[in-house]
């Protein structure tokens, strides 16, 4: 399957992504509460593209895991802003280099089945989500 691409160039983007997320996951057969956590991930991630890189994109697609190739929803959000200069840092509960909570990308990790970030100062963010299809 090709991967489904919503560009984030704008705050109602985030609304947009966050929607194609949320429909993607009741079709493949994710649960109300599913459905919502992706959707929450989602929008904690484009928000931040937004806020800190301005323009990125969301992928969206199904890919076979290793174990057992078991199916999950992947959700790639990248962008080529400023990068994440101390990531360790970035997942910890309540830092935040604004006046955010700093809960968006460590709760992403905790909604989501498969979390990985990889960000280079001046090169940009890629973060890799997914939630195993039931
Ligand atoms: N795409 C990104 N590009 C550059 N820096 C980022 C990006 N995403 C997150 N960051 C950095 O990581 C920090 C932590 O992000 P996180 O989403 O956890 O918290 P927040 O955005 O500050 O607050 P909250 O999401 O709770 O409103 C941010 O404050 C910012 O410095
Ligand atoms: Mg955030």
């Amino acid at each position: 399957m090709e991967p489904e691409r919503v560009p984030v160039e704008a705050e109602h983007h985030i609304v947009t992504a966050r929607q194609r997320a949320r429909t993607m996951a009741a079709e493949l057969g994710f649960g109300v509460v599913d459905q919502t956590q992706i959707a929450a991930a989602v929008s904690e991630l484009t928000r931040n593209i937004v806020l800190y890189a301005e323009a990125g994109e969301v992928l969206l697609s199904v890919v076979e895991q290793s174990p057992g190739r078991v199916r999950a929803l992947q959700i790639v959000v990248r962008d080529r802003g400023p990068g994440i200069q101390d990531t360790d840092l970035a997942m910890r509960d309540g830092w935040s280099s604004s006046e955010g909570l700093g809960l968006g990308l460590p709760g992403t990790q905790r909604l989501m089945d498969f979390f990985e970030l990889n960000s280079k100062a001046g090169v940009g963010t890629t973060i890799t989500v997914r939630k195993t299809i039931p």
